[in-house]
């Protein structure tokens, strides 16, 4: 059992395999949130009351209970707590004061659905504590809900808001997660950045108020990603206490941290108040999107190691195929210059250097010349595919080889026969001007109607079409959230149902085309977030391909997210490929996740192919390793000049060193702790061997003055 009430404490226990959370229940009615840590060692006190000038008590506990200093498991808006607000419901009588009550709680094993949403996949360890609160005025019922991953040391919060009354309620914040800790003694790590650099690590110390990340930009963004963490001042990768959060959501969200009057710590993590209200009918339930946390003892590297099993394992979905292809995209070959002939060049070329598919990217629908135009209009267009699209990928599949097309469904061109149909179905505000963004406006997802088109013309287009993968791009952020179809007082709700209906049709493709595979994508990774790995297998990490930028995107994505969510291809938009060092620092970077190609492989010399048919071999034989082993960071390319790394499947190890710019030459150690100290070693790439304790005392590697220095090493179990 994870979960148990100690009925003479009034105390809730959640265990883990390694962590424990603790609240208790104060004067039958107060969730009172008491430690979150270790497991090994966990000591708390019962609740008491830290007083404070000018803080509101409740007549009847007096100063026995102070809301405003408690550490609360959740909190009402204008509940006598001046820190921010877990939930805020405006009722009836205009208010917003929200008041919830302890009432009951339910435990059992497994979880609830959360329909309509994404949300973790529960195993045969997972169990639920279900927590109802419970406003007796507004009878606005809330429950907790708290499902343990033990095995992964993961806890996941949401809340599930139903109006028992017949009075409408309006919803103005609901977080999914709110978690109060004693001190402020952490550094915050997130990471922020834009198009062309998502995910830019960033590590600090917390600071009095109120520091937040977050998205009011429709999708999870590349400026801030859902997830972050508090450490210990004093944590390293393998020593230290580390808090990791994240959101199973991809539109618009907020992370909110907050260091109060006595310097103790709120987390929230949910869909902030910005970019959402919801209306509650009577009889008529809310449910928020999931958060997850984990906590460790032993590092930043632990906390990632957790999130990725967590991932792997509860949230990514089935792969479709036995291996993971290595694609051969289109887009940074050709851009928006494809056709029948070119792409079957492509096809024999992918074929011919040992890649598994050819993934023809944006360009091959309607008149889709360039970025101004036809998105919306989904079937092939009859210039570039006289034969239609089918004949053209049965074609592509006599190669040998599977085949991924480009869609980008949640949007429209002005220049579009849909526009011209239906000018209403984009996200607009009544009365006002349309702003474009990459020339293109955003469909109303929240729309029955729209998602039901979509539905359509795919089935209708791809019928017949033997698609292995559909690479899913989303090319701008919403503005002007307004919806045609809802009336004045619900345009609050629309980033919200856009999201609901995103997810729909993201669950009707996997039913559709249950074979295929989805590489999500948003001009890069602009939605990197654990929403749309349930859907989708991998996501397109950067529009930026450059190796050196790519050490530091691919270091901070693995903070959070495993390596088998990373796609990483050698590319160059389109300069040449023929430098020998480049191919070879590009592939070493690109194989730290799931490799693939965006080269004019049918234009490039022999040797360049002769030279990507060999790192596919090469790739094909660390590959379990990295998409499935074990992730230990050996140097942060955001503190030195070095990105080092290995991966593990606990008998042999695949080792990374990669430099980020021009350096002295200096010799660097490379320790790999996890080797067995009594096992011999076989490097594969030179052959030589090694013993256990030689890889512990750390390989050498050696920066230069070379703009392209990297190297691997692949050591294998002897004995
Ligand atoms: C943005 C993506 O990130 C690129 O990889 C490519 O698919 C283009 N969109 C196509 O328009």
């Amino acid at each position: 059992m994870s979960i148990k009430f100690i009925e003479e404490r009034n105390l809730f226990v959640i265990q883990t395999n390694n962590t424990e959370y603790a609240f208790q229940i104060v004067h039958g009615r107060f969730p009172v949130h008491l430690y979150y840590g270790a497991k090994e060692g966990a000591e708390y006190e019962d609740y008491k009351s830290w007083v404070v000038s000018f803080a509101p008590y409740y007549r009847e506990h007096h100063l026995s209970y102070v809301p405003d200093t408690a550490m609360l498991e959740y909190s009402g808006y204008d509940s006598g707590d001046y820190r921010a607000s877990s939930l805020k419901i405006r009722n009836k009588n205009g208010d917003c004061a929200t008041f919830v009550d302890y009432r009951s709680y339910r435990i059992f094993s497994g979880r609830l659905e959360l329909p309509g949403l994404p949300y973790a996949d529960a195993d045969d360890k997972t169990e639920t504590l279900e927590l109802t609160l419970w406003d007796k005025l507004t009878k606005a019922e809330v429950k907790l809900y708290y499902t343990v991953f033990p095995e992964e040391d993961v806890i996941s919060r949401y809340v599930a808001i139903t109006n028992c009354s017949e009075d409408k309620m309006v919803i103005e914040k609901c977080m999914s997660l709110t978690l109060d800790l004693p001190t402020h003694d952490y550094d915050m790590i997130s990471l922020h950045g834009r198009h062309y650099m998502e995910r830019m690590y960033q590590r600090v110390p917390l600071h009095h108020g109120l520091q937040s990340i977050f998205s009011r930009r429709g999708a999870s963004s590349h400026q801030h990603n859902p997830f972050f963490a508090l450490c210990s001042h004093d944590a390293n990768e393998e020593e230290g206490n580390v808090y990791g959060f994240n959101f199973v959501y991809s539109g618009s969200f907020a992370d909110e941290v907050e260091v109060c009057q006595i310097g103790r710590t709120r987390i929230q993590v949910g869909l902030g108040e910005e970019n959402f209200s919801w209306h509650l009918e009577g009889g008529e339930t809310f449910i928020s999107p999931e958060a997850v946390m984990t906590f460790t003892d032993h590092g930043i590297g632990q906390m990632s190691r957790n999130f990725h099993k967590f991932v792997r394992d509860h949230i990514l979905p089935p792969e479709p195929f036995e291996k993971r292809p290595v694609v051969l995209n289109t887009w940074e070959a050709c851009y928006f210059k494809i056709d029948e002939k070119e792409m079957l060049r492509f096809a024999d070329t992918a074929a011919e250097c040992g890649t598994d598919m050819l993934v023809m990217d944006d360009g091959w629908f309607g008149q889709r010349e360039s970025d101004w135009l036809a998105l919306g209009d989904w079937y092939e267009s009859k210039e570039k595919f006289p034969n239609g699209l089918k004949a053209f990928i049965d074609k592509v599949k006599e190669r040998g080889i599977k085949f991924g097309i480009w869609v980008e469904p949640e949007m429209i061109s002005k220049a579009s026969d849909l526009h011209d149909a239906h000018p209403d179905w984009c996200l607009h505000c009544k009365d006002r001007e349309r702003m474009e963004s990459r020339q293109q406006l955003v469909l109303d997802m929240g729309n029955p109607e729209v998602v039901q088109y979509l539905k359509d013309i795919f089935s209708k287009t791809f019928d017949g079409c033997a698609i292995d993968y559909f690479k899913w791009d989303m090319n701008r952020n919403i503005s002007q959230a307004g919806s045609a179809i809802l009336p004045p007082e619900r345009q609050g709700e629309v980033y919200y149902r856009y999201m609901l209906g995103v997810y729909e049709l993201y669950r009707w493709f996997k039913e559709k085309f249950p074979n295929a595979m989805i590489e999500n994508c948003a001009g890069g990774g602009g939605r990197y977030d654990l929403g749309m790995m349930k859907y989708s297998t991998m996501i397109w990490t950067s529009d930026n391909t450059v190796p050196h930028h790519r050490i530091k995107i691919q270091y901070s994505s693995m903070l959070a997210y495993p390596a088998a969510t990373m796609s990483c291809h050698v590319a160059n938009h389109q300069n040449s490929c023929e430098d020998p060092r480049q191919l070879k620092y590009g592939w070493e970077i690109a194989m730290g996740g799931a490799l693939g190609y965006e080269l004019h492989l049918p234009n490039a010399s022999n040797t360049v192919r002769e030279t990507v048919k060999r790192q596919i071999e090469d790739y094909r034989k660390y590959e379990s390793l990295i998409l499935r082993g074990d992730y230990y960071s050996l140097l942060n390319p955001f503190e030195t000049n070095y990105s080092a790394y290995y991966y593990t499947d606990g008998k042999d190890f695949l080792l990374s060193f990669l430099q980020c710019d021009v350096d002295t030459e200096n010799e660097i150690i490379l320790p790999i702790a996890k080797a067995d100290p009594s096992a011999q070693y076989l490097e594969t790439t030179t052959g030589k061997t090694y013993s256990g304790a030689e890889l512990i005392a750390g390989i050498s590697a050696f920066s230069s003055n070379s703009n392209c220095n990297s190297q691997i090493w692949h050591f294998v179990l002897l004995n």
